[in-house]
């Protein structure tokens, strides 16, 4: 097996058998000849610097109703928000303090954040902080929407894969939604000039070790600049109530994965890698993970924010804090770089 490992990391590919292979055959000991090889990989490119995003999330109405989202817009129990432009204001100067100069809005598909209301809150965060990037995660959206997002100043935008097979798509979302449809919006994203990420949940429900090799030859076919994964987490409002957890063990294994065949790419060690084990996010750090995005949302509104049950909230509140959020990241080996933080680029 760890010729595979070491085959990926000279060819930066594998085939589909192999990827499964690897997978499935994976050992603790297995495992951590993957990491090291995925902190040496990251440490060509990135050194030691890990990069801090603050996540700043509008708004929990969706008009969409994906089957595993604890904000699908038929959820009916849950108490909806939208932060007010002033608000997103506050949560970047509270970042801003704390040394972030990347800005994450994140929100679930809200008919208000309309083109023009993000356009005016895009040129409003650019006016005030032009040494920042943007990062929009706002769901699928026309071309011209985006390019508009573009050309007010956003740089990078987040939207998910979430699987990269068709079938398994359809058993995670309705019908309107699809894994084509997906796609698309992908690659509009990175005509227009956004730096962007996708990515998947590990574990969700009716997810294989093949669809998950399929999601590793989407994601070097597409070559992202980002990747975001975490453990799928069952929320008890949703069709998935009952649905297992995503593992830890698999989400490093993934992880790491990804660094040897992109080792360029933006890689978090994400909330819910954290929610499903305080000591996550520096487990994430030591399997290749080089970002780490904390939540600057108003707590009142983060309650709400539910995507899954048992998400970080009070824990987090201490990454806020300068000193708590870099002993974590020196305690792992490394440390935190006040910068923006795009992605490099190999020579
Ligand atoms: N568990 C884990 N991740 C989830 N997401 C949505 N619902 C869940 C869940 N129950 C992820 C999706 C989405 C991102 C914003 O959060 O992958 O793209």
């Amino acid at each position: 097996m760890k010729e595979l490992i070491d085959k990926l990391e000279k060819e930066k590919k594998l085939s589909k058998e192999e990827f499964i292979t690897l997978i499935d055959n994976r050992t603790e000991d297995l495992s951590e000849y993957l990491f090291e090889r995925a902190r040496v990989v990251r440490e060509i490119l990135y050194g030691k610097d890990v990069y801090l995003r603050g996540l700043i999330e509008l708004s929990n109405y969706c008009k969409n109703d994906c089957y595993y989202c604890g904000i699908r817009k038929s959820n009916l129990k849950i108490e909806r928000y939208r932060l007010t432009k002033e608000q997103i204001l506050e949560c970047c100067d509270i970042g801003y303090t704390l040394g972030y100069r990347t800005f994450v809005l994140q929100g679930g598909e809200d008919r208000y954040f309309s083109q023009g209301v993000m356009v005016d809150i895009i040129q409003s965060i650019k006016q005030k902080y032009s040494d920042c990037a943007i990062t929009l995660s706002l769901g699928e959206k026309s071309y011209n929407t985006y390019l508009a997002y573009y050309e007010a100043g956003a740089d990078r935008y987040l939207l998910r894969h979430e699987t990269a097979n068709s079938y398994h798509y359809s058993q995670l979302h309705p019908e309107r939604l699809t894994a084509e449809k997906r796609k698309k919006c992908l690659s509009d994203l990175k005509k227009i000039g956004f730096q962007v990420g996708t990515g998947f949940m590990v574990g969700s429900p009716f997810q294989t070790t093949e669809t998950l090799a399929e999601d590793l030859a989407y994601i070097y076919e597409f070559q992202p600049h980002m990747i975001g994964i975490g453990p799928f987490m069952s929320h008890h409002q949703t069709p998935f109530a009952d649905a297992k957890n995503g593992s830890m063990d698999l989400t490093l294994f993934m992880l790491a994965l990804l660094r040897l065949m992109l080792p360029h790419v933006l890689l978090p060690t994400t909330t819910a890698l954290s929610s499903i084990d305080p000591a996550g996010r520096a487990k994430g750090l030591l399997a290749g993970a080089n970002v780490i995005m904390p939540n600057l949302t108003p707590s009142d509104a983060r309650n709400k924010y539910s995507i899954y049950d048992n998400k970080i909230t009070i824990s987090d509140d201490a990454l806020l804090n300068k000193q708590s959020l870099e002993d974590l990241v020196n305690e792992a080996g490394y440390r935190i770089a006040s910068v923006r933080g795009d992605a490099r680029v190999m020579k």
